[in-house]
């Protein structure tokens, strides 16, 4: 890849590990899109002492398609994009409403403009949560279930135009987002993740579950009656 890398979601760990995995040696132009904040600067600090060129741009999940376009057309000023990691996500929204929207409908907006502008590799951080939805994480689960679907469907279409679109669907991993949490079990981290998802771009797969038992995981937690488990595994 030699073209233009984006991150959305600028400021997020799991976001850097897997773009610093995906980027390679080459020096080559990076763009962190994000809100203002001093995540976001370090992470760009951190990839220009790494010897790319680093530029920053305003997201947020209330941009309309418009604004995600003029976003996009920007970044790709100098090169095309081949590279877009996707890595909005918020537990802590103010409202059902706003988590929904986050989560799901804005990230299912950016997705659809990603594959128009055919960026060559798209990686989407989705979450177990997107097909075992719980109820103590509501309106993250309904809006990471919406932009896993967009991308499984986008997926199908996109290989057509020349579009790879990889969907990631991490447990538990231990960032700012899960601080305040129990750690479960399978935990992860995200150089575990950045490493599973290189690997799946090399094998052009569609889906990736971290750790790889995750989806199994799933599977079994699907057919043992919710009142058997925990609160939190509801
Ligand atoms: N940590 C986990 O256990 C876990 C598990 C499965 C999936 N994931 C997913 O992995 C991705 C990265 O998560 P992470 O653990 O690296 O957490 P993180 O560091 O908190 O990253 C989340 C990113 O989403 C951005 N964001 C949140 N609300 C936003 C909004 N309204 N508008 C624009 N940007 C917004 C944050 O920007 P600000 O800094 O501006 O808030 C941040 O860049 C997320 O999609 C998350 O759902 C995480």
């Amino acid at each position: 890849m030699t073209g233009t890398a984006l991150l959305v979601g600028g400021s997020s760990e799991i976001g850097m590990a897997v773009l610093l995995q995906l980027l390679g040696p080459a020096s080559r132009q990076v763009v962190l899109a994000g809100r203002p904040s001093g995540e976001l600067w370090r992470n760009a600090e951190r990839l220009r002492d790494a010897g790319y060129a680093v530029s920053t741009t305003q997201y947020d999940a209330g941009l309309n398609g418009d604004d995600l376009d003029a976003m996009l057309a920007e970044a790709s000023a100098e090169q095309p994009l081949d590279l877009a990691v996707v890595a909005v996500g918020s537990m802590s929204s103010k409202s059902f409403e706003e988590g929904v929207v986050v989560n799901g409908l804005a990230v299912s907006l950016l997705l659809r403009a990603l594959v128009r502008r055919r960026t060559s590799q798209i990686v989407l951080l989705s979450s177990a949560a997107a097909v075992r939805p719980r109820q103590s994480i509501a309106a993250y689960s309904l809006g990471k279930q919406l932009a896993d679907s967009t991308a499984v469907l986008l997926a199908r279409q996109a290989a057509e135009t020349g579009v790879r679109m990889l969907v990631v669907r991490p447990g538990f991993v231990a960032t700012r987002m899960t601080a305040d949490l129990r750690r479960p079990p399978f935990a992860t981290d995200p150089e575990r993740v950045a490493r599973r998802v290189a690997s799946a771009v090399e094998y052009r797969k569609t889906v990736v579950w971290v750790p790889r038992v995750m989806g199994l995981v799933v599977r079994i937690l699907g057919v043992v009656p919710r009142r058997l488990l925990p609160a939190d595994w509801r």
